[in-house]
């Protein structure tokens, strides 16, 4: 598979890197607005500032987590919210180059099958480039947030009776036949732009390497993206040693997992996913195999999560007042495995990223609180235990009455509930 190397990379001098960056990051103009231009000597050279399309991605926060630390016993815990985008994915940072250099290169049409981020972002960034998109998205398994976002930005949607491997096989036989640019991940540029997560990470880390960096791992792309950099990272001396990156997929949709479990990561086991954590619905990843190098490059793990963790993870996170959708929360589901089998010690340093804003799959949140998530499933009793991070909503009477009962009633059942 295609992957972008500039032998100029490792010839840059790593100290002042670190102040053209930090300095770029004081600017009011130009490409220094946006969190991954600011990073352009890692990046492909685009043909002129103006041809390139951004929509200021990247600048994304680094949270502390006070109480997902005391929950796992893990003091120095951080999330990168990559769902702070504009698009509210991680998508962005890949988008911005991969469709500038597909206006360079004057396609009229750019495509990808998707489970509705790289869709909703590929849409924006057409529409800034003047370009048209073609989205191909499973019917019914994608969030109605994320359709109604390329429906917004201009995009021909087509929604298949098949599930997302379905759309990105039919996909690759598209581009053969018609002018239409690829968008998702195997685009080699997309990964190019994702990488700079991991920079703009370190840099806001002062570039002290965390010990652990997780992610969610759907089709693959993302964990390639930032191992590829941290390992040019260290190759120029930007960090003096690697993070371990780790995996987390959901139980339903592990392929990776099972790559490395059953055929010590040699040949793809597929699977039939089913998760509803939508976005990492994927049985048949197609980054596959540099996500094996990267985990094997920096010693990381994969693991895998059941639906109750995730739900759980997810209303976690929630509480810390920032939120993410539910392929995010599979990081803290995670980490909490990583920590019980010891591979993750409680006094390391550890980033989870959060790929997407919680207001990606509304739907999700209403069904968790409202109670109705694992209804006729499998976990419907287990899930029980989860009721105690439930907050339906209310419906009263509109008295002033009412609402003072409501709350004298909500102060009783939970007395303890302190501020942080
Ligand atoms: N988290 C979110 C919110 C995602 O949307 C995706 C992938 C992932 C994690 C997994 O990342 O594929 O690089 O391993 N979403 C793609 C899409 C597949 O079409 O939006 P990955």
């Amino acid at each position: 598979m295609l992957e972008i190397t500039d032998s100029s990379w490792n010839s840059q001098n790593p100290t002042a890197l670190k102040s053209l960056w930090r300095e770029r990051r004081t600017l009011n103009e130009g490409i220094d607005l946006s969190g991954v231009w600011r990073f352009r000597e890692f990046l492909p050279a685009s043909q002129s500032e103006q041809q390139i399309v951004t929509l200021r991605e990247g600048n994304t926060p680094l949270y502390e987590l006070p109480q997902s630390s005391r929950i796992t016993g893990v003091p120095r815990l951080y999330a990168k919210h990559q769902g702070l985008n504009p698009t509210g994915s991680f998508k962005d940072a890949g988008m911005t180059v991969a469709a500038t250099f597909a206006r360079q290169a004057g396609y009229r049409w750019v495509a990808c099958a998707s489970t509705g981020n790289t869709s909703a972002s590929m849409a924006a960034y057409a529409a800034r480039g003047g370009m048209r998109s073609l989205v191909l998205v499973p019917e019914g398994k994608i969030s109605w947030s994320k359709l109604s976002q390329a429906l917004d930005y201009g995009a021909l949607t087509c929604q298949l009776r098949t599930d997302f491997d379905g759309c990105l096989r039919l996909l690759q036989e598209l581009v053969r036949r018609a002018p239409v640019y690829q968008l998702n991940s195997i685009n080699p540029f997309r990964l190019e732009g994702q990488k700079t997560l991991a920079f703009e990470l370190l840099e806001q880390l002062d570039w002290e390497p965390p010990d652990h960096i997780i992610v969610p791992g759907g089709n693959l792309g993302n964990s390639s993206a930032i191992g590829k950099a941290l390992l040019e990272m260290r190759d120029v001396g930007l960090i003096p040693r690697l993070p371990k990156l780790s995996v987390i997929q959901a139980e339903g949709a592990n392929a990776l997992a099972r790559t490395l479990r059953e055929a010590g990561g040699e040949r793809l086991v597929s699977v039939q996913a089913e998760t509803r954590a939508t976005a990492i619905r994927i049985g048949n990843p197609a980054s596959w195999e540099k996500a094996v190098k990267v985990l094997q490059a920096t010693g990381g793990a994969c693991e895998q999560v059941s639906e109750l963790e995730i739900a759980q993870a997810k209303a976690e996170i929630g509480a810390e007042g920032i939120g993410c959708e539910p392929a995010s929360a599979v990081t803290l589901a995670g980490l909490k495995k990583l920590l019980r089998q010891g591979f993750v010690k409680p006094e390391e340093t550890v980033v989870l990223v959060l790929t997407g804003n919680l207001l990606k799959d509304p739907d999700y949140t209403m069904e968790f609180h409202r109670g109705d998530l694992f209804k006729d499933t499998a976990w419907e009793q287990e899930s029980a235990k989860l009721d105690r991070f439930r907050h339906p909503p209310v419906v009263l009477d509109a008295t002033l009455d009412a609402v003072i009962k409501t709350l004298e009633q909500a102060e009783k059942s939970d007395p303890t509930h302190s501020n942080v």
